[in-house]
Order: C-alpha cells, then structure tokens, then sequence
C-alpha cells in the first residue's frame, strides 16, 4: 500500500485536472482490508486509472485507488479460455496481451484508456462490442463488511454504459478482479461497425484477423479521439441519447441527415456526437476547455482548465441540444 497525501491530482485523471488530493494505492485485496479497519468512514471516491471522470470539487478524505496486478488463466478448454486480470492492470496493455495469445474477444475494445476493474462499472463498448459480450464474472469487495464476493455477468445487470455498480451498488464495492471467457479457435470476429469494414479495406486486407481488427481499431481512434498524454480529456463526455421514435421522426423531417440506430419498436438512439455538432460546437473553445475538432462528443482541456470550466461548457452545450433538437443530453463522465 502507499499512501500519498497532499497532492496534485492532474496525473491521476486523463482530464488533466488539477486539483488537490489524497491518495491511499491499493497492491492487494488485503492492502485494501487493511486501510478500511483504519478508515472505516470508507473512501471519498474509488479511483481506477482516471478515465472517466470530472473532478470539479476538491475530494475531503482519502481517494482509494486500485493498483491490483496481475494475469492469469483460470481455465482453458479447446475453444476458450478464461484469463482473470486484476483490477488495476492497465486496460490497453491487458487488451494487447489477449491479442498476443491470439484470444479473440477483446480486439474491438483495443485503445480505450483506464484500468480492468473500472471495464464493468459501465460496461465499455466500442466498435459493436461490449464487455458485457465477454465477461465472465467479476470479484469485489463489500466497503462495508469487507466480505469479498462473486458477481455473475447476470448480477452485474450490465445495460448500456451501465451496471449494478453505477447505480443500485454505487460505492459499495470495490471490485478487484475481472474474469472474461476468450475464444481460442474460430473466433467470431465483429465488424459490422462501419468504420472498421472501412478501415480494413484502405489498407486492402480481405482476410483480417484478430490482430488486424485490433490495429484498424486503434488507427480509427487515434484519428477521431484525442490522446490523453497529449490533450486532457475523458473520451465521449455524453452519452448517445435514447429518444422515442416520435421523436427521432421529426428531428429527421427537419434535418434528414439525423444519425440514428433502431433500438426497439419505440425507441431510436441518436449519435450525440453529431446532434452536438449541428448545433455548432464542434471545435468550439471558451478559454481552456473547448470540444474536440474532430469529435463532438468529446470535451477536452487544452491545458488549464478547472473541472468546473468544462462543465459549464457541458452545460450550455446541454441547454443549446435541448432548445434545438428537444433533446436532453446526459453526461457519460463522473462528476466529482
Ligand atoms: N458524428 C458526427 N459528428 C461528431 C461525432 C460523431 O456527425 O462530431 C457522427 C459520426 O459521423 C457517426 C456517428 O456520429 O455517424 C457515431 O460516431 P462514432 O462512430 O464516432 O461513435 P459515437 O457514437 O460518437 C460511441 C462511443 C465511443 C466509441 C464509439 C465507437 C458512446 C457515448 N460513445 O461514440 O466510446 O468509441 O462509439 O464505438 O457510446 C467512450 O465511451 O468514451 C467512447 C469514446
């Protein structure tokens, strides 16, 4: 365990926020026991790698953050596998060893920052997968009774870019390990996204693989999705809205252009991304907090931005989506 007191924030979210803040880091199940016998108020915020979230007020008492290492196989048979990553095993770096082995199941998750135990909070997706297509099960702790238990994918009641752990077991658990089921042979690969039936046939491959699905991935993110390191931010800042079809029909008659994906018989998801920039924000600046040049949907900090800067830009953004389409945006961050 290592305890940091009194510091800088900025490099513990991608947002690049600077704010200041304790830091108790976690290397085990019993590091975490250990601290919460000390501190049996429980954790002001539960950190993973930063990712997706907003630090807009300073945090009062100690930010837990999980550290847990480690890789390894808990069963195989011809067909799967199952691998268990620790909860504070970087998310990328977790993604290209899957690759290396050549289980498939992971490659259209390649590239998305954090770390493994944040995966199933809110179920991450992209390019036509969801973790939830994967995983196997999860082990986390109770705060309260430090008891640690199960959770099957059922349990987690994974919805999209949500689970139990957003909502009905918000910070009541901290989960510890990840457990995914991997194909070893005849993999089904996903590439019904667009883009990436795209990207694939640029570089004039008709016979792809794991391995090429994962880097036609990762070059469609580097080209629309800002880099952390490089300019803060914390991916798609909103959520694409679910909105009935009433609705989506006369968006559509007054702007035919509208992207929409059918989800059932009376309701349509929008691309927020596009709704944000029709309504003019794409590339927009106030200060450091601006909108992404090349995607909408992300908020970036150019360098000094407050936590509350970006979200008063979050809110006029808000407001002018609602006035224009009628349509209430929700934020995909934590706001802290
Ligand atoms: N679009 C625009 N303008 C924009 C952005 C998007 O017109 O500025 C349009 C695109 O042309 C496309 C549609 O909106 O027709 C969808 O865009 P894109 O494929 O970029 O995906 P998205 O719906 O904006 C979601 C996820 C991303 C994920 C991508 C790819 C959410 C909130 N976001 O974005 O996830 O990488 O799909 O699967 O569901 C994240 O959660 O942090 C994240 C980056």
């Amino acid at each position: 365990m290592k305890l940091h007191q009194s510091i800088s924030l900025r490099n513990y979210n991608t947002f690049g926020i600077e704010i200041p803040g304790n830091i108790a880091e976690f290397y085990s199940e019993q590091d975490l026991l250990q601290f919460m016998e000390a501190q049996p108020d429980g954790p002001a915020l539960i950190l993973g790698g930063g990712s997706n979230i907003l630090f807009r007020n300073v945090p009062q008492g100690w930010i837990w953050k999980n550290s847990i290492p480690g890789i390894q196989v808990v069963d195989r048979s011809d067909d799967f596998v199952l691998v268990e990553a620790g909860a504070g095993e970087n998310w990328h770096s977790f993604v290209q060893y899957c690759i290396e082995q050549q289980w498939g199941g992971l490659e259209n998750l390649s590239l998305i920052p954090g770390q493994v135990g944040a995966s199933p909070m809110q179920n991450i997706g992209a390019y036509g997968v969801e973790i939830k297509d994967v995983f196997h099960s999860l082990r986390a702790v109770n705060l309260k009774s430090g008891v640690a238990r199960e959770f099957s994918c059922e349990e987690c009641a994974f919805g999209y870019r949500d689970s139990v752990f957003k909502n009905v077991f918000r910070n009541q658990y901290m989960i510890t390990a990840v457990r995914f089921r991997l194909s070893r042979r005849n993999h089904v690969l996903h590439l019904d996204y667009g883009a990436i039936r795209e990207e694939l046939e640029r570089v004039g491959n008709t016979e792809p693989d794991i391995r090429a699905v994962s880097e036609a991935v990762i070059r469609i993110r580097q080209s629309k999705l800002p880099d952390p390191k490089l300019l803060g931010n914390a991916g798609s800042f909103f959520k694409n809205p679910v909105v009935s079809k009433d609705l989506a029909e006369s968006i559509k008659s007054r702007f035919p252009q509208l992207v929409s994906y059918g989800v059932d018989a009376q309701s349509v998801k929008l691309a927020a991304g596009w709704l944000i920039e029709q309504a003019g924000w794409k590339g927009y600046r106030q200060g450091d907090a601006g909108v992404h040049t090349k995607q909408a949907l992300v908020l970036v900090n150019y360098g000094k931005a407050s936590g509350d800067d970006i979200w008063q830009l979050s809110e006029l953004i808000v407001r002018d989506v609602q006035e224009k389409f009628g349509v209430v945006l929700e934020r995909e961050v934590n706001i802290c």
